[in-house]
């Protein structure tokens, strides 16, 4: 499952929805009532930004449709872009092609950021003219390629003109980087990125709508030293280092691959990340690992992740679950939320609470809001009711079915009716096939 899919029902929400105090408003960033959750939720981000709170773990407790999943969002969007917040759901662990143990310490290690701060010595200016020199293919009598290229950069005070080689030429070519454009050249690596396109050449282009930053022509010299900070994960790092001739230069071309990585290259970026912490040029920010549904998680799962969170660097783990007591899989004790109590043990457990249909009716709407549909007053009531009679979440899913039955025009109760006989919700679609069943053996 993709992160836009599996968000994607929550888009309505922006944050937690407190005020300065962090006392929830019963209606604000997308939230609606479940204070006391939301309330409790604000501390835990109060406390991870303040660094207080690496190591622990967090149990979100409620039934199915209360708003676990739309809490944890709000506070991955309150904890802000830099903070790592790593989402996954309990059966993935099982899906993928790499050993469990293995995905979930890149799991973990994606859940832990490394804010880097670093000096380097950058070209960087507006091209004013750009030339590339091709020369004959070798082999290839009908092809030329780029052999090397001649830019002229230029600030507000002054103008360099460079000859640069033919791996220059060519990341202009593939970044299609022109006169124009402000880029910025990595001295020690020969790596161009390109920061945007110059005001004047926005206007001369005379676009209506343009995704490209625009900017000012800098001023200063041409070369300098800049500084440069960003964040990266664990897991970037151990990316890098397990790719010969990857450096942190590199990191400014983002780049993804999901392979094994040895447990040396894992140790030797631990040790390279606590001398930059050392010397003061990097600072480690632990991030959260949200564990959703994580009623899937079997015993040696929970043994190896309890074993994580007492290392030296761990994200803070939340979870969530709408099972009450129930087996630990993987073993035939049963305990709350099928969690092993040593687990437990180290748990702070936040409730969600079943929804008013008040609450519901708000959520209802924000959701619809948030997907431009019109509802009729009579519609909406009776989608309220099909929550509470099954659940939130089964109320919400029907939406855009009925909004498509309704040919984008405002739903009326006839249309969430049809979709409700189209879509079955969990429960009757339960009770359909046991009584098939009965009807096959006996009938
Ligand atoms: N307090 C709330 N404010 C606004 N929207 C909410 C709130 N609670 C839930 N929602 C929305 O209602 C829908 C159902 O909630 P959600 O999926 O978070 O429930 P859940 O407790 O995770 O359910 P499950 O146990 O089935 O996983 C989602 O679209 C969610 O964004
Ligand atoms: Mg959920």
């Amino acid at each position: 499952m993709k992160e836009w899919e599996r968000i994607s029902a929550h888009s309505h929400i922006l944050g937690l929805g407190l005020d300065e105090n962090y006392k929830a408003l019963r209606k604000a960033d997308g939230m609606v009532g479940q204070t006391e959750a939301r309330e409790a939720a604000g501390i835990v981000v109060k406390m991870i930004k303040e660094g207080k709170f690496a190591g622990n773990a967090i149990l979100i407790a409620g039934p199915p449709g209360s708003g676990k999943t739309a809490l944890a969002i709000g506070i991955a969007k309150e904890l802000g872009k830099d903070v790592p917040f790593v989402h996954i759901a309990g059966s993935e662990i099982y899906s993928t092609e790499i050993k469990k143990t293995e995905f979930l310490t890149q799991t973990l290690r994606r859940a832990i950021g490394v804010r880097i701060h670093e000096m380097r010595k950058i070209y960087e200016g507006k091209i004013e003219s750009l030339d590339i020199d091709y020369v004959q293919h070798p082999y290839n009598p009908y092809q030329k390629i780029p052999a090397s290229a001649t830019v002229t950069l230029k600030t507000r005070d002054e103008k360099k003109r460079l000859k640069m080689d033919q791996s220059f030429a060519m990341q202009i070519l593939q970044q299609g980087i022109e006169g124009g454009d402000i880029i910025q050249i990595d001295v020690d690596s020969g790596r161009v990125v390109k920061v945007g396109i110059s005001k004047d050449a926005a206007e001369k282009k005379g676009y209506d709508l343009s995704y490209e930053r625009v900017l000012d022509t800098p001023s200063g010299p041409i070369v300098k030293e800049k500084e440069f900070i960003y964040t990266l994960t664990l897991n970037d790092l151990d990316m890098m280092r397990s790719r010969s001739g990857m450096d942190i230069a590199s990191l400014l071309f983002g780049f993804s691959e999901r392979k094994e990585i040895g447990e040396d290259v894992r140790k030797r970026v631990d040790e390279e990340v606590k001398e930059l912490v050392e010397e003061g040029r990097a600072e480690l920010i632990p991030g959260v690992l949200f564990i959703d549904e994580c009623s899937m998680l079997d015993i040696e799962t929970y043994a190896f992740l309890n074993k994580a969170m007492e290392q030296e660097l761990s994200p803070i783990v939340i979870f969530a679950t709408n099972r009450g007591i129930t087996t630990v899989r993987g073993t035939d004790i049963k305990s709350p939320f099928g969690m092993p109590l040593d687990l437990l043990d180290r748990l702070l457990v936040i409730t969600t609470k079943k929804y008013s249909s008040e609450d519901m009716r708000d959520i209802i709407l924000a959701r619809a809001s948030k997907e431009n549909i019109k509802i009729s007053d009579d519609a909406l009531n009776y989608l309220v009711e099909i929550g509470e009679n099954s659940s939130l979440r089964y109320a919400v899913q029907l939406l855009v079915p009925a909004w498509e039955v309704a040919n984008k025009n405002e739903i009326k109760k006839e249309h969430i009716e049809r979709v409700y006989k189209l879509f079955s919700d969990v429960k009757r679609s339960v009770d359909y096939l046991q009584k098939m069943e009965k009807e096959m053996i006996y009938g």
